[in-house]
């Protein structure tokens, strides 16, 4: 049951973050078809729109499902009802108006150059109106409420997150700056600031699942913000090895980025801690997978997959190919879509006045899902290796004739696709389907089973 009314807030997010989910998976296969059928939809929706579309509606269904998170969880922290139910409606019709007008535009072919911000001038000043929107409104409540680490730290992050936005506007005709600033966006939000949001968010969970004392949770939540920043602020120069800015950030890069591995290894240990201190143990057991499981692959894909190829003499070879690929796949995966599921799982129960439900279905999603990210990554992962080589240690063969070379792992990257989608929509029904179980005044009844079952 709902502790605050206006927690409630957090559902429309939700589902608008796991329609926009199906969307990006959806658009990511096609993309992968693309790669394997090269003429396909070229003239109609050619391979660098639907790759915008792509990458475009993950960023915009993470962020809104962190905004959602948010609402949720803010007023249990805060002890508060959300200062304003009013801006929170507006501010979500805003931020998907703003998402679908940009959409809507790549298909006629209106966009910017910027990967990831691709968004027209005025795309972008909306989703900056509907994010100062909502960081007014959550910060009155925190204000006026509780102040916690888990608020604290998820205020932190999303502030710095907003402005950090900023030099999305900041466009300099010099190539070197421009892919400078471009960085303090792209690498600053994954690897800094989100960490914030997502160490917080996995706090508060793992508060609720592990039911171990508030005070030792928050202890480590320091502590993971502090490498994050440490290492992240200056771990931006893995970024600033071949674009014309001064050598010492060779070194600067790949000692501060190694570091990067820190607190997501921080994050794993924290999590099995906690997991293993807790005497009691939350009904909804697949949430507690989701929340343990996003630490564990995050470690993987940004830590293991991130160190693979951010020494400087490593990603000399590397840099721009399929390994950037496999690591930016299961990176994002591991830590923003997956604590982004975490929540849902746990929220979605109590949002719909009902038991948790629904719960094999929904780890079966979660097995399926996460093996089939895994198998893509592998399968990127050999094909940056076979292309890495061929085109730049042996070298001598052309861009494209290594590509065709790699054919057999493209394919089974479509194949691994396929499986995310349908995991994708098995993890929707779970959480938005029919149930079978109901909560009345708090306590559990079997109700009549469904007609159709
Ligand atoms: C959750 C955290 C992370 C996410 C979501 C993430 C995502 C990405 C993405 C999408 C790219 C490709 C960017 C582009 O060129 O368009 C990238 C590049 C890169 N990442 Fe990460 N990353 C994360 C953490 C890390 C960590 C911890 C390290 C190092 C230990 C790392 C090392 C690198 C390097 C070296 C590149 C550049 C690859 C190249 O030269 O082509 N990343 N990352
Ligand atoms: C939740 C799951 C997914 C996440 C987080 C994700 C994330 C991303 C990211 C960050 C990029 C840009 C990569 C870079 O710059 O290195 C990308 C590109 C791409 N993704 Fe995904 N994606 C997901 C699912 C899928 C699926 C299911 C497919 C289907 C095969 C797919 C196929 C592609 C393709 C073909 C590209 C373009 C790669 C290129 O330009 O060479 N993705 N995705
Ligand atoms: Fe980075």
């Amino acid at each position: 049951m709902l502790r605050y009314q206006t927690q409630k807030l957090a559902y429309m997010y939700f589902v608008g973050a796991l329609v926009l989910f199906l969307a990006q998976v959806t658009f990511g296969v096609l993309a992968g078809t693309i790669y394997v059928l090269p003429n396909l939809l070229s003239e109609v929706l050619p391979f660098h729109i639907i790759r915008m579309i792509h990458t475009n509606s993950l960023i915009v269904w993470l962020l809104m499902g962190f905004f959602g998170a948010t609402y949720y969880l803010i007023p249990e922290e805060a002890e508060r009802d959300i200062f304003s139910p009013l801006i929170a409606k507006l501010q979500f019709w805003l931020f998907l108006g703003a998402g679908g007008v940009a959409v809507v535009g790549y298909l006629f072919r209106i966009h910017e150059g910027r990967e990831f911000l691709e968004q027209p001038i005025y795309v972008k000043v909306a989703i900056v109106v509907a994010v100062l929107m909502f960081l007014f409104n959550v910060s009155m409540t925190v204000l006026k409420g509780r102040k916690t680490a888990v608020n604290t730290v998820l205020l932190l992050g999303l502030w710095l997150a907003g402005i950090f936005y900023f030099f999305a506007f900041y466009n300099p005709t010099n190539l070197v700056l421009d892919k400078m600033y471009w960085w303090w966006v792209v690498h600053l939000w994954v690897e800094g600031v989100w960490e914030l949001i997502m160490a917080a968010v996995l706090a508060y969970l793992l508060i609720k699942v592990t039911g171990v004392d508030r005070e030792i949770i928050e202890k480590w939540l320091y502590v993971i913000v502090a490498l994050s920043l440490f290492s992240g602020l200056l771990g931006t120069g893995h970024h600033y090895f071949w674009i014309g800015l001064p050598s010492y950030w060779l070194w600067v890069g790949s000692i501060f980025s190694t570091f990067e591995i820190l607190p997501f290894f921080a994050m794993v240990v924290w999590a099995f801690y906690l997991l293993y201190q807790g005497g009691r143990r939350h009904e909804n057991k697949a949430a507690l997978l989701w929340a343990v499981g996003c630490p564990v692959m995050a470690f993987f894909g940004a830590g293991v997959w991130g160190f693979m190829h951010t020494l400087h003499p490593i990603n000399y070879y590397t840099h721009g190919t399929q390994v950037t690929a496999a690591h930016g796949h299961l990176a994002f995966y591991g830590a923003y879509v997956m604590i982004n599921i975490a929540v849902f799982t746990y929220a979605m129960p109590s949002l719909r006045g009902l038991m948790p439900f629904n719960q094999l279905l929904n780890m079966w999603s979660f097995w399926l899902m996460t093996s089939a990210m895994a198998f893509m990554t592998f399968t990127l992962t050999f094909a940056g290796i076979v292309q890495t080589h061929m085109q730049r240690v042996v070298g001598g063969y052309s861009y494209m004739d290594v590509q065709d070379q790699l054919a057999l792992f493209f394919w089974m990257r479509l194949g691994s696709g396929v499986v995310v989608v349908v995991a994708a929509v098995l993890l929707v029904y779970s959480l938005l389907g029919p149930v079978r179980e109901q909560l009345t005044a708090g306590r559990r009844v079997d109700a009549e089973p469904m007609p159709a079952e």
